[in-house]
């Protein structure tokens, strides 16, 4: 098992697993924390949870300067194609794509979505399978019961869960989100970017999931 994790701040991240780059939620370009530019990013794949401005974030620059493939819900590739993005592979809840690399699945999230005042489709959380772990990115949501049955169903090792409060859990809903979850190790996304969002991870403490805190631009390898 080898993958290497890269923070990108917010709720984005770099997944390598040594042969493939799979970037989620690229948002650096308006994001005060990011340590990354988008040309630093080399990838061969986008995934996205939704399609709020702080999600979509840079993927056309980034899809069009790597000729990567944009997975995403159908609004978003729709959106993501008359921007002249041509790897695309749209999804939806419930469904998986199989990739190169693995897979990566759709599941609910309790949450909205609409870029510009153009709908986009059902938000997500997406499960990624890469490296040899499953990874499990909540995307933007609120808590919701049958995080029990995607913590069952797929078995993630790592869960990357938002507790900024206010657009998404705080971090006493998501301790319980984890909780049900229940990944090896839960990594806090979705906070201190903006005055908005709760500034630190305090009060983030599932009961037996180990909780790791990573720095935008930080990389962790995993297994
Ligand atoms: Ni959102
Ligand atoms: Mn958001």
């Amino acid at each position: 098992m080898t993958l290497n994790i890269t923070y990108l701040g917010h709720s984005g991240f770099l997944f390598d697993d040594g042969k493939h780059v799979l970037a989620v939620d690229p948002f650096l370009t308006g994001n005060p924390l990011a340590r990354h530019k988008p040309a630093d990013i080399r990838c061969q794949y986008v995934a996205l949870t939704h399609g709020h401005g702080d999600h979509l974030g840079d993927t056309v620059a980034i899809a069009k300067a790597n000729g990567a493939t944009v997975i995403a819900c159908w609004e978003i590739t729709e959106y993501l194609g008359e921007q002249g993005i041509q790897r695309l592979e749209p999804g939806n809840p419930g469904g998986r794509i199989v990739t190169d690399f693995g897979w990566v699945a759709f599941t609910q999230a309790y949450h909205s979505a609409s870029f510009e005042g153009r709908y986009m489709g059902n938000p997500c959380g997406l499960v990624i399978q890469i490296g040899g772990a499953t990874v499990y990115h909540g995307g933007d949501t609120g808590l919701f019961s049958d995080m029990k049955l995607i913590g069952e169903i797929y078995r993630p090792q790592i869960a990357c869960i938002p507790i900024g409060d206010r657009f998404t859990m705080g971090p006493e809903l998501a301790s319980k989100a984890a909780e049900w979850i229940r990944p090896k190790v839960a990594i806090p996304i979705h906070y201190k970017t903006f005055g908005l969002l709760r500034q630190n991870a305090e009060g983030f403490a599932p009961a037996g999931v180990e909780v790791k805190e990573l720095e935008p631009g930080q990389t962790w390898r995993f297994g």
